[in-house]
């Protein structure tokens, strides 16, 4: 069967970027990794793409702290078909994806949150977790909408929240869940696509 070719979007250390090549190399995932973007020049994750030889590039936010500009939004869009994307990931990415990605994607494009959706959507959502003092959490790999972490959810893993958890040592192990849930939502998708 063809593999599905995956683009990937990350701000940050690129974890679960890395999971989704460990899935590929292992035969868990069928699919390619064709390019990786990141809004951030210095992110790990451009780090991780170069060393192991993955196409990638930056993305312009022209100044923009937050915002993702819609002509930029079309010129990853455009970077993304010429690579040949099937299923775009977002892994780590900090801007919100909006009309211009959403429409040339439609339903074809992924998050994971370390939360278990629809609780705690939005930023540090382990610290959100801890501080309403509930006994489990985890993460959610969702189809991505115009709405902050909404949209049609693929799958979810839980984690439990043991006493003395801290934020980070939450965070930690709501990763390793990510580290499994990542590949595993996106083989499930792949499947459909062959
Ligand atoms: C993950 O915890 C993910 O849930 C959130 O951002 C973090 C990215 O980490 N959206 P990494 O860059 O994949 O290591």
């Amino acid at each position: 069967m063809k593999p599905i070719t995956l683009g990937v979007l990350g701000s940050g250390s690129g974890s679960n970027f890395q999971a989704l090549l460990d899935a590929i190399r292992d035969d868990r995932l069928n699919a390619t990794v064709a390019i990786v973007l990141s809004d951030q020049p210095d992110a790990g994750i451009l780090d991780r793409a170069r060393q192991q030889g993955v196409p990638h590039g930056i993305i312009d936010c022209a100044g923009h702290t937050t915002r993702f500009p819609d002509k930029e939004q079309i010129r990853v869009a455009c970077l993304m078909k010429e690579a040949g994307v099937d299923l775009v990931c977002l892994a780590g990415f900090m801007r919100l994806v909006k009309k211009p990605l959403l429409d040339a994607f439609p339903g074809k494009i992924l998050n994971i949150h370390p939360s278990l959706l629809p609780s705690f959507p939005g930023l540090e959502a382990w610290r959100q977790a801890l501080e309403a003092g509930v006994r489990e959490t985890g993460c959610t790999v969702h189809i991505v909408d115009a709405g902050v972490d909404t949209g049609p959810v693929v799958m979810q893993e839980r984690v439990v929240i043991e006493p003395g958890d801290t934020p980070a040592s939450l965070h930690a192990r709501i990763q390793e869940a990510e580290h499994r849930l990542y590949p595993a939502a996106v083989s499930l998708l792949a499947r459909s696509h062959e």
